[in-house]
């Protein structure tokens, strides 16, 4: 008799900080034989593994990478699809159900939350294409966005207010009406983006409710409570920006923010 499937988890490991992962992904990484982990980039390591490692044992483990290559693909939209990616992503793909049939679990960690941004859906949405009815569970993370706030004190929505989450690099062109509209703007994968945005917060009198936090949690985080110093500098990938209307009034002063 054929052994049954392994199970997929898709594994939120928080922001970085080995604290800020939960019970239960900490268990799901401990228990399963086979962390298949995501990197941006070929030659780089994957951020969501070394998260992994600094609350779990890995020792006996078959530990793999997987390169994601990100583009403007979005695997549930009626839209052109860009092959080489799709073959990225199927080749990692291949990879995970290489191991799930052979009856071992494969745990899938991943920085912060899996719903917000994250590769994990990638992988799901083209093994969902090669194969029906897998076992999967999703376990959720604490977001940067989370973090971030509670680095600086700063509530993302309070009553009724809106609040919108923007992934930046893909362009600053409908920010000045996000921010017109919300009350909390959350900018994620700002560092390529930082100049233009900040240009549009000026321009937008919103440059003085806006914070950025570089690392948050990590060796060398960096907290800019005035985002027009981090101008022409190299940001981190993991950089985010909170912009909240009053904000200032509203937490970052009691905790005394540093600018890079
Ligand atoms: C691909 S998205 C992943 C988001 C993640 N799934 C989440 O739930 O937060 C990557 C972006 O998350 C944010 N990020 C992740 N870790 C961070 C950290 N430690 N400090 C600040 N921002 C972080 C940055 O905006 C970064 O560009």
């Amino acid at each position: 008799m054929n052994k049954p499937a392994g199970r997929l988890y898709l594994v939120g490991v928080g922001p970085g900080d080995p604290d800020l992962m939960t019970f239960r992904a900490v268990k799901v990484l401990e228990d399963a034989p086979v962390i298949a982990a995501p990197k941006g980039s070929s030659s780089g390591a994957s951020s969501a593994l070394a998260a992994a490692r600094a609350q779990v044992d890995m020792t006996g483990k078959e530990v793999v990478e997987l390169h994601f290559p990100m583009r403007k693909v979005f695997p549930d939209r009626d839209m052109e699809q860009d092959e080489e990616v799709l073959r990225g992503w199927a080749n990692a793909a291949e990879t995970v159900l290489k191991f799930l049939d052979q009856g071992l679990d494969v745990a899938f960690p991943t920085i912060g939350d899996p719903a917000i941004y994250s590769t994990a859906f990638y992988l799901l949405y083209t093994l969902s294409r090669m194969r029906q009815g897998l076992d999967v569970r999703v376990v959720p993370g604490i977001s940067a966005m989370s973090a971030c706030s509670a680095a600086m004190h700063i509530p993302l929505g309070l009553g009724d207010e809106l609040i919108t989450v923007v992934p930046a690099a893909f362009g600053v062109e409908n920010l000045a009406s996000v921010l017109e509209t919300s009350h909390t703007t959350v900018l994620m994968k700002v560092n390529s983006r930082l100049d233009a945005l900040v240009e549009v917060l000026e321009e937008s009198g919103l440059v003085d409710s806006a914070v950025l936090i570089e690392r948050c949690g990590l060796p060398g985080q960096n907290i800019y409570t005035d985002v027009r110093k981090a101008v022409g500098r190299k940001l981190h990938y993991f950089s985010t920006m909170i912009v909240r209307k009053g904000g200032r009034a509203c937490g970052m002063d009691i905790m005394g923010g540093q600018d890079g």
